[in-house]
Formats: structure tokens, sequence, C-alpha cells
């Protein structure tokens, strides 16, 4: 399929693909919705459950769907090195942008970080299957994979469900693939994802997940929250 670098209104880019009217990011404001939708009310959130931070020498793990132009991946390096938070980080994504596109995408400058630029860069030229630390906090894995032969087992607290949106790929919103995410959880996990839709929300719920829906990023209404609770034996 055609794909198209446009600028959206916060002044970063995103990928637009003209077939299905459909962008890797919100038109309304690319860095705006990562940072609201996956830091704010995820990487933030992960920070606060108290089990995740004791259970693994106090390293959060992400899962991402979708690790696209790397913008996530990106922003959460970012907010890693800032509050001093080890990240391992694996990125999901069965077909990866190219070279070509990520040249031109102008998140280090949006971002007022130009000196970061080469992780930006080292986050794209790593291999695939592989783990890196990009900096001392920062471990990423990318691993080219369809999200339906995703198979991990409790290794994540943090999902990032950042697939195309459910009016073009219906198909990655279902119970199926949520099921693969929750089992994919450690007990208190939690998964953020930009989409607010009813059928999703129900999706999420029938395989037991617990749902919130909170505010959205700049152009959308609400997004929603779910967690995986762990089940207290009672003594
Ligand atoms: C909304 S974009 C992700 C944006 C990304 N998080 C970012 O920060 O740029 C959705 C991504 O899912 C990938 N994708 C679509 N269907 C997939 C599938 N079935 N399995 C794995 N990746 C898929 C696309 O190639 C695309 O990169």
């Amino acid at each position: 399929m055609k794909r198209e670098i446009i600028i959206t209104a916060d002044g970063s880019s995103t990928i637009h693909i003209p077939e299905w009217n459909e962008q890797y990011h919100s038109k309304h404001g690319a860095i705006q919705e990562a940072y609201h939708v996956f830091i704010k009310h995820g990487l933030h959130q992960s920070c606060h459950v108290e089990d995740i931070r004791n259970t693994d020498g106090s390293k959060i793990s992400i899962l991402e769907i979708g690790f696209g132009t790397g913008l996530n991946a990106f922003i959460t390096l970012l907010e890693a090195e800032k509050i001093n938070q080890k990240v391992n980080y694996v990125g999901v994504e069965a077909y990866p942008v190219s070279l070509e596109e990520i040249k031109q995408l102008n998140y280090a400058t949006t971002l007022n970080v130009t000196n970061k630029d080469s992780f930006f860069k080292k986050l794209h030229n790593v291999s695939w299957e592989e783990s890196y630390a990009i900096t001392d906090n920062f471990k990423l894995t990318k691993r080219k994979q369809l999200f339906s032969e995703i198979k991990d087992e409790q290794a994540f607290n943090l999902i990032y469900f950042d697939a195309f949106g459910a009016r073009v790929q219906p198909e990655l919103w279902t119970e199926d693939i949520f099921q693969i995410m929750i089992k994919a959880l450690k007990p208190n996990g939690i998964l953020v994802t930009y989409s607010a839709k009813g059928s999703v929300r129900r999706a999420m719920q029938s395989v037991g997940f617990l749902v919130e829906k909170l505010p959205g990023p700049p152009g959308k209404r609400e997004m929603l929250r779910a967690t995986k609770h762990s089940t207290k034996v009672m003594s």
C-alpha cells in the first residue's frame, strides 16, 4: 500500500495511508497523542503500581503493538531518562517502515531534542530479534511478527496497544487478540489504547480485563485503559 509522510496539528510528522485514509498517529497531533495515551496514562500509571517496581529489579517491561515509526519507543526512551526508570521494551511489527521514510520523520526536532536524534536512529538501525541497550535505562528488542503470533505469558507490565483503527483492521480488536494480550501481561499489568469504541471495550471485558474510560488526547473525547487483575488468595 502507498504511504506518505504528513505533518499533524502539533507540527510532528506521521505516515498517512491514502487507500485507507488512516494515519500511524492522530492528525490532531502525533506527539501529543503519543504522550497522552502511552506516557501519561500508561508508563506513569505503571510506575505507580507498586508490585511492578519490586518484581523485576524495578524494571518495567513494555510490549508495543505496532512499532511503526518508533515514536512511542522514542518518547518512552526520553521519559525513562527523565524519571530514571529502567525499561525493557519489545516492539512487535510485521511491516517495518523503510529507512527512507524514517529519515523524513521530524520527532527529534519537534521535541527539541536534536542532541538525542542518534538514539532515534539507533532504534531503527539495530537488527530485529535481538536485544540492545540503547541507553542505560532503555533496552529494546524489535520482533518482526504478526500480532496473532505473540505467545508471551506473564511477561509484561504494560502494553501499548497501537494498532490501526478497528474501521480498517477490525480483526485486530477482537476477543482473540485481547486474549493474547491479557496472557502476555503480568498480574496487575495494564494495556492502554487510543480507541474508545464500545465494541473494543466489550471485547476487552469479555477476556477478563477491567476497563476504564479516560479523557482522550486532543481531538478525541475518550481512550481506554484495561487492567489485568491478579486473583488474591485469601488465607
Ligand atoms: C498505528 S501504526 C503503529 C504506530 C506506532 N506505534 C508508532 O509510534 O509509529 C500500526 C502498526 O501496526 C502494524 N501492523 C498492522 N497489522 C499488523 C499485524 N497483523 N501484525 C503486526 N503488525 C501489524 C503496521 O505496519 C503499523 O506499523
